[in-house]
């Protein structure tokens, strides 16, 4: 028996060094992990069980029998986040540069049956070279096999994918598909055809960094929602992610403790609103004095910063936040801010998340470019991810709520349950300027001083529209609140709202305007 055990230890040995001690250290000068010490940092201490530790290649060509890793370039298993179950795969660039073989891809693709049938998140560490050039098409397969289960997977379990190398080709698909991405400053990319390609074909001249680069992809596509600065401050950020969700759609999030033990009142909210209803101000300051302390993660933070969201705690439970940020663009929804919003607010229904929107919006960007990109199409996204939306759902108006973004900002109209607004709010169909020159265009014409009838004019509009009042007169509006009551407010409506029941009409899907 000693020997089998000996044998047994041997083969761990083996399987733990990857592709070898050599190619370890080259991993870690390039300043990267290996895949074991990021499932170690991920995970509970000592609750990782893996899964296949001794799986090997079945490829013949190009001398591959001769080449053989135990595990196959792909660490996979499960174990505990915070005492939670949770699935992993962590590619090993150690081995044939993290290739996807077939057997690698049977690895993932076990733990992701796995994980469906148990209803717990599965967490992708990527670092791979792409398809594993010597099987061809077999390894194309395998993708094909995953980006199935990704889609399959998509709204049952959460699904985190973190890019910690290189992900090139087709295999930027599955991170694409999953819930959340989140890349490493300066050693990982993420792109369909590399520099190379790019010049061949475009004749542009670009680096990997800036063609797909974790800060290109934060900031000019929106492929990821998190740049990190390194990957254990990824690695935290997937725990935080993962803390504010529920293990699956039939679950709800989980609550923190949270006692109250001194008044809700936020008098500091009443000072938020400037004066001129033209200056800006930062919607996380609203955000902040609403939430529980220090409990707001944002999503997609560098991206169509004209609008804010991400995931906070609110009295203990987690609610996920959109909100018109005026301190960019005014506030105003454009083709990024709409579809940044919609898939944020599909992740938060998929998960039972409720929604708080904040409100201050002074209509859809105008303009060719938005026109001849689509900005009906996407904007409409943001407005039916809303309407289909069956979570709590409030919206609190602090200041603009105008034209058809009023509409689309989760409404009374489109279902939400409960609408604030604070005093300050001004809800109308368009900007009193513009309504003066549209409905009063012949008096001001006749006028011996046009101006001053504009002007006149405006403010007559401005005093009967620029308010909460007209809305709030056709139930539109539930209630005008101080800025100091709103996260009472809040408080006792999420909780009032707690059991709500709602369902979609029966139909196999809807259409998304895509
Ligand atoms: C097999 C691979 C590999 C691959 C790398 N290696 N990529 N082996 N298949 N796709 C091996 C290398 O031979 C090398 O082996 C080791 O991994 C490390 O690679 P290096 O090139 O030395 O590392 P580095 O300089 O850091 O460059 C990394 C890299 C480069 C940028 C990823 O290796 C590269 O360009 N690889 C090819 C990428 C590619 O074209 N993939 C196919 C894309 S198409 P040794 O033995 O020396 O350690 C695709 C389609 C997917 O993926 C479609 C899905 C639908």
């Amino acid at each position: 028996m000693t020997s089998k055990l000996d044998l047994l230890e041997q083969k761990k040995a083996e399987a733990l060094l990857g592709g070898g001690e050599k190619r370890i250290e080259a991993q870690h000068k390039k300043g990267k992990l290996t895949a074991r010490e990021r499932i170690h940092f991920l995970l509970d201490e000592g609750s990782f069980e893996e899964i296949g530790m001794l799986v090997t290649h079945r490829s013949t060509d190009f001398g591959l029998d001769k080449e053989q890793y135990l595990g196959d370039g792909v660490v996979t298993g499960y174990g505990t986040i915070q005492g939670r179950l949770i699935y992993v795969f962590s590619q090993d660039f150690t081995v044939f540069g993290g290739s996807l073989s077939e057997t690698h891809a049977e690895k993932i693709c076990k733990i992701m049956d796995l994980a469906m049938q148990n209803g717990a998140p599965v967490i992708g560490l990527n670092d791979s070279g792409g398809a594993r050039i010597q099987e061809g098409v077999v390894s194309l397969g395998g993708y094909a096999d995953i980006f199935y289960r990704n889609v399959r997977a998509s709204g049952v379990i959460p699904q985190l994918s973190a890019i910690m190398g290189p992900c090139a080709g087709g295999a930027v698909y599955s991170p694409a598909i999953t819930d959340f991405i989140l890349m490493v400053e300066n050693t990982s990319y993420m792109f369909v055809t590399g520099p190379n390609v790019v010049k061949t074909v475009t004749h542009e001249e670009v680096s990997s960094e800036e063609l797909g680069g974790a800060m290109t992809h934060a900031s000019k596509s929106g492929v990821t929602h998190f740049a990190c600065a390194n990957e254990l401050e990824a690695i935290n950020h997937i725990k935080q992610l993962l803390s504010y969700m529920p293990q699956n759609c039939e679950e709800n999030a989980p609550a923190v403790e949270y006692s109250n033990n001194g008044s809700e009142v936020r008098p500091e909210l009443n000072n938020v609103i400037p004066d001129n209803a033209n200056q800006p101000y930062d919607m996380r300051d609203v955000i902040n004095g609403v939430i529980d302390a220090d409990s707001f993660l944002e999503v997609h933070k560098h991206f169509a910063e004209n609008i804010v969201v991400g995931f906070a705690r609110l009295a203990g439970r987690s609610i996920g936040i959109v909100a018109n940020q005026p301190a960019v663009l005014a506030g105003v929804l454009d083709i990024h801010a709409s579809t940044k919003a919609a898939r944020f607010v599909r992740f938060c229904d998929s998960f039972n998340i409720p929604l708080l929107v904040f409100e201050d919006v002074p209509g859809f960007l105008p303009g060719t470019d938005q026109e001849w990109n689509a900005i009906i199409t996407n904007g409409a996204k943001l407005l039916y991810a809303f309407s289909e939306a069956t979570v709590p759902r409030i919206t609190v108006i602090t200041r603009k709520a105008y034209g058809g973004a009023y509409d689309v900002m989760n409404s009374k109209h489109i279902g939400a349950d409960m609408n604030y607004a604070w005093p300050s709010a001004e809800i109308a169909v368009m900007g009193a300027k513009g309504a003066a020159e549209i409905i009063f265009k012949g008096e001001i014409a006749a006028a011996k001083d046009k101006d001053a009838k504009w002007k006149e004019k405006e403010a007559e509009y401005q005093t009967m529209f620029a308010n909460p009042y007209r809305a709030a007169e056709r139930g539109f509006i539930d209630e005008v609140i101080r800025p100091e009551q709103t996260r009472e407010k809040l408080i006792r409506a999420f909780g009032m709202l707690q059991n709500k029941a709602d369902k979609l009409p029966r139909k196999k899907h809807g259409n998304i305007p895509l």
